[in-house]
């Protein structure tokens, strides 16, 4: 049994989520820790929101209300809209709780005692108008490396670079508008530089991670660590604990990281074993996983690596599967604002399953790709044509011909063998895929087998047997039954709200855990009598998305209008 800890990046609470983030970070992090669990590995699945920094006084500012009022609000509807799609964190947690204050602080000074932290003087940028330091998200500009208009004072979205205020050209006040002059203030610095020779190695011995983030990261190198600034002129924070530094804060992407490991001691200080989140945290053998989005990847390939190294004690990231944006209606990058399609209207009218089957599909694994409402009603009549159908007319032949008890499995002949073998591919098959993280092609292996198995309902036809040699029927219809139940759980990892129902359609107890190693097995005995059919389903005609073309929906936006659904669109402010 091998140990995991798998976090999703911890969302910021300034508004709802939108399919993007699903898409991006959360259904690929709950796909693979389901899976994981299905094996029977040791799976720790940790979140919880982000709560501090300017991505939330900004938004909080602009809706005149605190930012505590912003982030209770968001916490709960974040989590609510998670539950429901079902991605299965083991903890959810925030930022702002105690636990997480006092766990950052003592991070902080550990690293100050060690000597990875400097204090000094620096310039950072003012507003005259508004009478501040404009740090992060209060500065927007031209990005210096790759040119983009739309950069923030600390991170490019479109390059992924971790930028300082200073370098921005064409700073101005996000707020007001105003051009903003350097002043003099003192900060907190993380020595990155430290850092460089230790990654450098690192990162040459690094396996099976995605390209892009190697790419990425060594190009980061490249360029080389400077020590960046981790403290903040803001009152909404965690204050930074030196009496010195009244009025400062931790910088965000500095304590946020740390909300995994806080989040975690979280976890097991409401069990018996308070200590146990050092079997995760404190563990060389522990593999240690973070689902991020592409403009997260300096701060997890990176920054915390080398903080988790030098520290001393902690474990070491062991991949960072990143994932581009995902883009909606044909547009690359959102301008507009508020043009996503949000978790929690999706959920009023569909059921999740479809859409984290058509997201899986449409993984931004690679490359940014595009989603739309047609492709959403492709996938989801796909899923009703083939693996609904074949759920569907199975369950329905064995309560017409059989009363909805298993008949006897028989004597196979080539049809069966060859059906077998190939649910036994699909089996070791997409293990390996999520395994390497590529779970678009393991979601659309286990379409294939669905759609061979109407292949082999259709060859066998049944409908005909049932006349001729019931005895051949019976063997088709015990051999497509245990392939209903091989598929529920090649599926289950992508569709468990499904696999539950199949399971109840099939008569399998609901506390029989899932497991991997069942698949291509004949789990159902003859005799076993089954539960009712359901259709699992529902097909969308043509047009279908006009039923979000309502206009008392707050915050809603209508498809039809939308440019673009970008994965970081809800956090971009001007
Ligand atoms: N809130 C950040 C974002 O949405 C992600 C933070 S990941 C963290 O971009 F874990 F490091 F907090
Ligand atoms: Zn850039």
């Amino acid at each position: 049994m091998t140990r995991y800890l798998v976090t999703s990046a911890l969302p910021y609470a300034n508004g709802p989520l939108h399919l993007g983030h699903l898409a991006g970070v959360y259904l690929p992090g709950d796909i693979y820790v389901r899976y994981l669990r299905m094996r029977g590995e040791d799976v720790l699945y940790i979140c919880g929101t982000d709560e501090h920094g300017v991505a939330i006084t900004i938004a909080a500012e602009k809706q005149g209300r605190t930012p505590r009022d912003l982030v209770d609000e968001h916490y709960s509807v974040i989590r609510k809209n998670f539950e429901e799609f079902g991605i299965s964190f083991d903890n959810f947690s925030r930022t702002t709780r105690e636990g997480h204050y006092r766990f950052a602080q003592e991070i902080f000074l550990k690293l100050l005692r060690k000597n990875f932290i400097a204090k000094h003087d620096m310039k950072q940028l003012y507003c005259m108008n508004c009478k501040r330091f404009l740090p992060d998200r209060y500065i927007h500009g031209t990005c210096p490396k790759c040119g983009s208009e739309d950069a923030r004072g600390d991170l490019c979205e479109s390059c992924g670079s971790w930028l300082e205020a200073l370098e921005l050209v064409d700073a101005k006040c996000s707020i007001c508008e105003n051009l903003p002059e350097p002043r003099k203030t003192t900060h907190w610095f993380l020595k990155l530089n430290l850092f460089q020779d230790w990654l450098t190695e690192w990162f040459a011995g690094r396996q099976g991670w995605r390209e892009n983030v190697l790419n990425y990261c060594k190009g980061w190198l490249k360029d080389g660590l400077r020590e960046r600034a981790i403290t903040r002129d803001l009152d909404w924070g965690i204050p930074v604990p030196l009496e010195e530094a009244e009025g400062k804060v931790l910088y965000v992407w500095f304590e946020n990281l740390l909300g995994y490991i806080s989040s975690t001691i979280e976890y097991f200080s409401e069990s018996d074993n308070p200590s146990g989140w050092e079997e995760y945290w404190k563990n060389p053998e522990c593999r240690l996983i973070h689902f991020i989005g592409k403009d997260n990847i300096v701060f997890h390939a990176i920054n915390f690596p080398a903080m988790l190294h030098f520290l001393g004690d902690f474990t070491v990231t062991w991949n960072v599967p990143a994932n581009e944006f995902l883009g909606f209606g044909g547009s690359k990058q959102s301008t507009s604002r508020g043009t996503a399609i949000w978790m929690k209207d999706y959920l009023e009218y569909f059921p999740p399953d479809p859409m984290r089957y058509a997201l899986a599909i449409n993984a931004p694994e690679n490359r940014d790709t595009d989603f739309s409402w047609i492709e959403f009603r492709a996938r989801n009549n796909e899923l009703a044509d083939v693996f609904g159908n074949f759920v569907n007319r199975t369950v329905k032949f064995l309560h017409r011909q059989f009363n909805g008890v298993v008949p006897p499995a028989g004597v196979s002949g080539q049809e069966e063998e060859e059906l077998r073998e190939l649910i036994n591919r699909a089996r070791v098959e997409i293990a390996e895929k999520i395994e390497k993280f590529r779970l678009k092609s393991a979601c659309a292996q286990a379409m294939d087998t669905a759609r061979e198995c109407n292949r082999y309902f259709d060859r066998t036809r049944p409908w005909k047997t049932a006349k001729e040699n019931s005895e051949r029927c019976a063997v088709t219809i015990n051999c497509c039954l245990q392939a209903v139940n091989s598929l529920r759980l090649l599926f289950a990892p992508f569709l468990p709200f499904t696999s539950e129902k199949i399971g109840k359609i099939l008569g399998i107890s609901p506390e029989k855990a899932l497991s991997w190693k069942e698949i291509g097995i004949d789990c159902l005995p003859e005799g076993h009598v089954t539960g009712k059919p359901e259709i699992l389903f529902q097909k969308l005609d043509e047009g279908f998305e006009k039923i979000y073309e309502k206009e008392d929906v707050p915050d809603t936006n209508i498809p039809g209008a939308f440019e673009v659904l970008d994965y970081e669109n809800f956090m971009k402010f001007d």
